[in-house]
């Protein structure tokens, strides 16, 4: 009987160990250990067997099974070595990575940032106000009356419902989206004292049919200096800073006359062209000067409307649309796209 085992187990170590595929490593295995095969005929016929024979016999047995088993096992594993393709499995450790899609800041988010960042290094504070306005900071403390004129420069929308107004004294004052960023400069003055500076970003509304040049939400920015003495120089200066900082290279301020309530006198700012530098190209229709937005010194009703003795203060204020500023920058010919949500838009910036 133990040669019988030695035999069997000899031959199918032999014969394991020449197998080349798992195929002929599955019939031998059925051959060896399958519920046919001599050796299992071997361990039912144990029983059989005395008592002492039995016990030899069946250790064995079962150590020469073990053996044939670990056989069958280290086959496997070199038959599965064998057929791994590596070819098919490498890894070109040169090819260009998969682009990640990443999420980014919005233009006009970039761009606010970026100016309150040059401003702040001029000693500048941010100063913030709401969007949901009322008649008085949006018009009347600017100096822009009810039954101004001057109110159908800045188409508004009201909102309508009662409940939408706010008792100011006596009265019910109604409420609106604001139309510019002036208002931020009565809430500003109305708990701080001068000498101090501001810049107010922030988005505005206006009741107006859209085109290329006029969206009815846009951003505006607001600078505003006060102290004892500030006065027109100081503006001009401010600015050129600024612009030449923003645009990275040197860039000359103009101003022309204009009106605007809140102001006296009032402005109109113009740059020297970011593309030719004055001399005139197609961008400044070859009158060497762009047009920004307005400003001037504050006008002392204003100051009063914000609670300042009048005469006692001097300051510049100015205002512009952020998105004019970044259309100049990147030439871009449409205001529209920045609201547009395409972020084949967006993406590029
Ligand atoms: N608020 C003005 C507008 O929306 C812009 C402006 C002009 C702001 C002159 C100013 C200023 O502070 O001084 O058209």
């Amino acid at each position: 009987m133990k040669e019988k085992i030695e035999k069997i187990k000899s031959e199918a170590l032999v014969e394991i160990s020449s197998a080349e595929s798992f195929d002929v490593a599955e019939e031998l295995r059925i051959k060896y250990l399958g519920r046919k095969s001599e050796f299992t005929n071997i361990l039912k016929g144990l029983k059989d067997l005395e008592g002492d024979e039995r016990k030899t016999v069946g250790q064995l047995a079962n150590i020469a099974k073990a053996e044939i088993e670990s056989a069958f096992a280290q086959k496997e594993k070199e038959l599965k070595e064998k057929s791994f393709d590596f070819a098919a499995e490498k890894i070109d450790v040169t090819m260009p990575a998969k682009k990640m899609k990443r999420g980014h800041l919005h233009p006009l988010t970039k761009i606010q940032n970026e100016l309150e960042d040059i401003f702040t290094s001029m000693g500048f504070e941010v100063a913030d106000g709401p969007e949901v306005e009322t008649e008085f900071y949006n018009f009347d403390a600017l100096n822009i009356p009810k039954d101004h004129p001057a109110r159908d420069k800045w188409d508004t929308f009201w909102l309508k419902s009662e409940a939408q107004s706010v008792e100011r004294g006596a009265q019910k004052e109604r409420i609106l989206l604001r139309t510019h960023t002036s208002p931020v400069q009565i809430r500003f003055m109305q708990s701080h004292t001068p000498p101090f500076r501001i810049i107010a970003p922030g988005k505005c509304f206006r009741n107006e049919a859209t085109d290329a040049t006029h969206e009815h939400s846009f951003y505006q920015f607001e600078a505003l200096m006060v102290g004892d003495d500030v006065n027109v120089g100081n503006f001009k200066y401010v600015a050129q800073q600024f612009f030449s900082r923003f645009f990275k290279k040197e860039i000359t301020v103009r101003l022309r006359p204009s009106y605007f309530p809140f102001t006296e006198p009032s402005f109109e700012f113009d740059i020297s062209c970011t593309v030719c530098g004055g001399k005139g190209c197609s961008s400044c229709k070859n009158t060497g000067w762009l047009e920004v937005g307005g400003a001037g010194m504050v006008n002392q009703a204003v100051f009063e409307a914000a609670g300042y003795p009048r005469g006692k203060y001097q300051g510049f204020a100015w205002g512009f649309g952020l998105e004019r500023l970044l259309m100049m920058r990147h030439k871009i010919n449409d205001i529209r796209l920045f609201n547009s949500g395409d972020i084949r838009f967006t993406k590029q910036f």
